[in-house]
C-alpha cells in the first residue's frame, strides 16, 4: 500500500476561520479527511501533521523516510522563509509535492518565492482545498501509482 504523509505548516490549524476570504472555510480537519478519503481511491494511505513549528515540520520529513513513499506539502510561510525545510526536503530524498490553497503568485510579491519549489517534484497552488487533492494526485502520478495514457 502506497503512504503518504501530508503535511500542513504554520497557522493551517486555524483554517475555517482564517481569512476565509484567501484560504476558504473548509476546517483543516475536513481537508484532512477528504484527504484521506481521496487517497483511499487509489488504495493510499494518508497520514496528516501539523506543526506550527519549523523544526517539528523538520522532525516529520525525517520520520517520513522510515514509512511514506512521498509528501504532500503545505508549509505555510515557512515556504517563503525556511531553508531548514528546504534541506529537509533534499536530506530525505523522497518526492513532495507543495501545494497551497492560495494562488501565492497572485498575492503580495513576498510570496512569489518558494525556498522549496527547487527541490520539489512541482507546485500545486490556487485551487483552495482541492489544492491537496490534486497535489495527491501529482504525487500518486510521480509515484507510477496512477493509470498512464494508453499511446
Ligand atoms: C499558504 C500561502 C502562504 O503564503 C501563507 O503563508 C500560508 C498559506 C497557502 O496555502 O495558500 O500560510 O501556504
Amino acid at each position: 500500500m502506497t503512504k503518504i504523509l501530508l503535511l500542513h505548516g504554520p497557522n493551517l490549524n486555524l483554517l475555517g476561520t482564517r481569512e476565509p476570504g484567501i484560504y476558504g472555510s473548509v476546517t483543516l480537519e475536513k481537508i484532512n479527511q477528504l484527504a484521506a478519503a481521496h487517497a483511499s481511491l487509489y488504495q493510499a494511505e494518508l497520514r496528516a501533521v501539523q506543526s506550527n513549528h519549523e523544526g517539528s515540520l523538520v522532525d516529520s520529513l525525517h520520520d517520513a523516510r522510515n514509512w511514506a513513499d512521498g509528501v504532500v506539502l503545505n508549509a505555510g510561510a515557512y515556504t517563503h522563509t525556511s531553508l531548514a525545510v528546504r534541506d529537509a526536503i533534499g536530506a530525505v530524498a523522497l518526492p513532495v509535492i507543495e501545494v497551497h490553497l492560495s494562488n501565492i503568485h497572485a498575492r503580495e510579491s513576498f510570496r512569489h518565492t518558494s525556498l522549496l519549489a527547487p527541490v520539489c517534484v512541482g507546485q500545486i497552488c490556487g485551487f483552495g482545498w482541492r489544492s491537496y487533492l490534486l497535489g495527491i494526485d501529482a504525487l500518486l502520478g510521480h509515484l507510477g501509482i496512477l493509470p498512464e495514457p494508453e499511446l
